[in-house]
């Protein structure tokens, strides 16, 4: 088992790529705090997991500072120390051109993913032992621009600065940050933005991504949960400060 007694902090994980990575994390024999919005949501979870007693769920906006210590303390008081942190809670906001981008939605996709995951680093890290691992959800839009897709893309290279930052800063503790950069994923969140884009582009946007993914289809949520997973483990003991593409070499 690769993540045998260490216990693993989720944001998102009441989401796809989230619960996919809580299934495979328990698999290996880890203990689980699941960060997400909404508590029904984190009991729909819970329930797809079993109903574990390894798994713990706390109701939090990850953009909220005060939100974010409570989750914190009450996984340590639950689990004791942070051995790994998967950063993955996120949303999509819009397309629109630079002019008519609404200021609100890029604020609130920078909240998620960037405050959110820098939030979750600031209060974790003192909670987490030396050799520990943090994993950052980026995207292949952490590695490109798309027209209009102002929020998400810069959203997604900022966690990469982040996750640099992190990686030089932490080593000296052998804790190893690193990104995780998914193409388009099969589920409900990639096919809303589909949906979204279709319209803008006038023709089948999933039909758009396959032909610019080399291997020809979406990738999946438990391949991603894979990817995580490796990170994550001691697999990865000489690996930091790296973006590792789960794309289906959509960025090469
Ligand atoms: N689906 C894809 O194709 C794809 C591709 C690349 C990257 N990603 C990234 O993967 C991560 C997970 O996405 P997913 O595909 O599982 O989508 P998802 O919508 O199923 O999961 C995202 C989860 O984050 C939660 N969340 C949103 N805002 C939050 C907040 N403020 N506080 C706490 N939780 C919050 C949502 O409630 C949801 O459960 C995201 O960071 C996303 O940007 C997804």
């Amino acid at each position: 088992m690769l993540l045998k007694d260490k216990h693993c902090v989720i944001t998102g994980g009441a989401g796809s790529i989230g619960l996919a990575t809580a299934r495979t994390f328990l698999e290996e024999g880890a203990k689980l705090t699941l960060i997400d919005l909404r508590q029904a949501d984190l009991d729909k979870a819970v329930d797809a997991l079993g109903n574990s007693d390894r798994v713990l769920t706390v109701a939090a906006d990850v953009g909220d500072e005060a939100a974010t210590k409570a989750y914190v303390e009450a996984a340590v008081a639950r689990f004791g120390q942070i051995d790994v942190l998967f950063s993955n809670a996120g949303n999509f906001g819009t397309v629109a051109p630079i002019e008519d981008y609404p200021t609100e939605t890029f604020d609130s996709v920078l909240r998620v993913h960037v405050r959110g995951a820098f939030l979750a680093a600031k209060n974790v890290v003192p909670h987490m032992p030396d050799g520990g691992s943090i994993v950052i959800t980026s995207s292949v839009a952490g590695t490109r621009g798309d027209p209009g897709v102002y929020g998400y893309i810069t959203a997604k290279h900022a966690q990469v600065g982040l996750m640099r930052v992190l990686s030089k800063e932490l080593a000296a503790r052998r804790i190893r940050v690193n990104s995780v950069h998914p193409g388009p994923i099969s589920n409900d969140f990639q096919q809303n933005v589909e949906d979204d884009l279709s319209g803008v582009i006038g023709r089948d946007a999933t039909e758009f991504f396959d032909q610019q993914i080399p291997l020809g289809r979406h990738g999946t949520a438990d391949e991603v949960a894979q990817a995580v997973l490796y990170l994550a483990s001691d697999k990865a003991s000489f690996t930091t400060g790296a973006m590792l593409m789960v794309d289906g070499g959509m960025s090469v």
